[in-house]
């Protein structure tokens, strides 16, 4: 099984068009240190020739043509694509607006849970991807879901998507239900355990996380590899960088750093690989030559770029 992180950094991307942070300022200046990245998303493939996309960002368009396994074969129909499904963790925009650049009646499969089904469903411009081309299938919480095309053809990949606590999409947030999560339900976001019959290894994909649980240390307990939640380094980190005035905790994402961050809660559960993705324009780990960078390298935690590459 291969996958590839096609973006690795969190809604906004980095830099983000209007930030004038220092890590913004810096990628945009061309330091090399502070590598440009796209917003979140990944590929992965049994085959090598079947790919199932993990979020649709509003980057997709140029991550395809960054992408060679997500072209058109050269000698293939006059419209084609390689791109079979497109699975969806949660409905925010940085994970659902790329599905309006894939209209032009391609049939593919959007897999999603309940939840996610139902913000597509509510807003009718994702009829741009007619439903009788591109099938929208439902994936139950804690059962393995085989990926398959439109057709009904599978990929080999196999999904399993699981509950793990998080928040219901910003623009979807009631103010009148802020104590109860701003109205969020069991479903809005999910983690997804991706495996393919080729091998006995999995991956687990997780870009939305807001605490880690028992629950979900008991599923990723000696995983083959983790892609995790790595917005921020600390929780008050956009009001520290004068940005914005949410916490990570308001936001729906676990930290990484301190004792209440992702690297002490994932530390001894045998993880073998651990790599942080959909990383905040704010997130000192950007900068390759930061202690915050070398600190989480010391933990064994690897930071996503576009491109990165895991196979198993
Ligand atoms: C998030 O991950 O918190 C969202 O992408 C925020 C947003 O939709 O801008
Ligand atoms: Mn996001």
């Amino acid at each position: 099984m291969r996958l590839k992180i096609i973006g690795s950094a969190a809604g906004g991307g980095f830099p983000q068009w209007n930030c004038n942070y220092r890590l913004s300022r810096g990628a945009r200046s061309g330091d090399i240190n502070l590598r440009p990245r796209t917003q979140s998303g990944l590929i992965a493939s049994a085959n090598g020739t079947d790919w199932v996309v993990f979020n649709a960002s509003p980057d997709i368009r140029e991550q395809i043509a960054a992408t060679p396994e997500l072209q058109p074969a050269s000698a293939g129909p006059l419209r084609s694509t390689p791109i079979r499904a497109v699975v969806l963790t949660n409905a925010d925009v940085d994970h659902i607006a790329g599905l309006l650049s894939l209209r032009e009646r391609e049939p593919f499969a959007i897999y999603a849970s309940q939840r996610i089904l139902e913000v597509l469903a509510s807003n009718s411009i994702f009829n741009v991807l007619d439903p009788a081309i591109v099938k929208r299938r439902e994936l139950l919480l804690d059962e393995p879901t085989k990926i398959a095309d439109a057709s009904g053809k599978p990929t080999g990949l196999v999904v399993e998507a699981f509950a793990v606590p998080g928040k219901v999409a910003l623009f979807l947030e009631d103010p009148s239900l802020a104590a109860q999560g701003f109205g969020t339900e069991t479903g809005d976001t999910i983690g997804l355990r991706i495996s393919s019959s080729q091998t006995p290894h999995a991956a687990f994909y997780v870009p939305g996380c807001a605490a880690v649980d028992a629950n979900l240390k008991r599923r990723l307990s000696n995983a083959d590899c983790l892609l995790f939640d790595g917005t921020l380094f600390t929780d008050d980190e956009m009001i520290t960088a004068g940005v914005g005035s949410k916490t990570g905790a308001r936001m729906g994402h676990v930290h990484i750093s301190g004792p209440s961050g992702s690297i002490d809660a994932l530390s001894n559960l045998g993880v073998k690989r651990r790599i942080y993705v959909h990383i905040n324009n704010t997130n000192p780990i950007l900068d390759e030559a930061s202690a915050e960078r070398a600190a989480v390298g010391e933990a064994g935690w690897e930071v996503a770029h576009d491109g990165m590459e895991v196979r198993l």
